[in-house]
């Protein structure tokens, strides 16, 4: 069978809109979301570095950058994986948050609950809290890490409540729209031929669906994880979105989703990163350099310039 040909289109619109009610509803503004960029292969750096300088050449303003988290492939614990993703991270421009996802926090092999604390802390030293804002004169964003919660096994984090915190960030700002992001969507999953919840811990679940609907402002759940894009509509509350991811696995091509709020409408349009030509030598930072120079370039230095809770 041939394989997939990639998107060359640059613009895929999607004309979904909602309408949300808050008192800032008229302003206009836009942000970015990315998502799974998973570093470790070589392609992927090469991927995130391009898709970096595509958003900071974009000929408008954005209000906020957001990473909905797998921002590694398992090398949390790694100067050479999670330095390299935090120094592209650090180029880009805009404001910007993330939160971790399952590849960041790894909860599996043996002895995952000390896993999981390990490479928790592991990413608070390369990335920042685990739950981070951003606030605009226009909106609030959130994003914030819900492993702890979502998974059925997994401990508390020490410290860190992601429901406490993030129904005290919500009080704060409930006349603002507000943007709320983590990295597996509160929502159903349909694969292997039946519907099932993305969130293993349905108690969490719906504490955490309980509490966004006490604030009405709370425009959308932004979410990563199932590398493909997803909208959904949900009874109890706002609606959740899946972003496209920036990993090749499954043959994805890597793409970044630029948001539009505008009057009170939220739409998205995602934007396609070209991959190299084939046979191009990337090295292990993501640079495409002569197959007989694979030296490091001089370091960039890291800024999330982002609020945090100090978790
Ligand atoms: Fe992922």
């Amino acid at each position: 069978m041939d394989a997939p040909r990639p998107i060359s289109t640059r613009w895929l619109a999607v004309a979904v809109t909602f309408a949300a009610a808050c008192a800032a509803c008229g302003a206009t503004f836009r942000f970015v979301q990315i998502s799974d960029t998973h570093q470790g292969p070589a392609l992927h750096q090469w991927r995130y570095r391009k898709a970096v300088s595509e958003i900071n050449a974009l000929p408008f303003p954005v209000e906020c950058v957001i990473h909905t988290g797998d921002i590694v492939c398992n090398g949390v614990n790694s100067p050479e994986v999670a330095g390299v993703a935090a120094e592209i991270f650090g180029l880009i421009a805009a404001p910007k948050i993330m939160c971790p996802g399952n590849h960041d926090l790894l909860f599996q092999y043996s002895d995952p609950t000390n896993r999981f604390l390990r490479s928790a802390a592991a990413y608070e030293t390369f990335f920042g809290p685990l739950a981070q804002a951003h606030e605009t004169s226009n909106a609030l964003y959130v994003a914030v890490c819900t492993e702890s919660i979502r998974r059925k096994a997994a401990p508390a984090l020490p410290g860190f409540d992601p429901l406490a915190w993030l129904e005290e960030r919500l009080s704060r700002s409930p006349d603002k729209p507000a943007f709320v992001c983590t990295h597996v969507p509160d929502c159903d999953d349909y694969r292997d031929g039946s519907f099932v919840p993305a969130w293993e811990n349905a108690e969490n679940l719906a504490a955490w669906r309980a509490l966004l609907a006490r604030h009405p402002n709370v425009v959308a759940v932004l979410a990563g994880h199932f590398h493909r894009n997803a909208c959904v509509a949900q009874a109890d509350g706002p609606p959740t979105i899946v972003a496209p991811c920036f990993a090749s696995f499954w043959q994805r091509q890597a793409a970044y989703r630029l948001f539009t709020y505008e009057e009170g409408r939220l739409s998205w349009q995602d934007v396609y990163v070209e991959d190299p030509p084939p046979g191009t030598h990337i090295n292990r930072l993501g640079f495409a350099v002569d197959p007989a120079d694979d030296s490091p370039p001089p370091a960039h230095p890291v800024d999330t310039a982002a609020e945090t809770n100090g978790g």
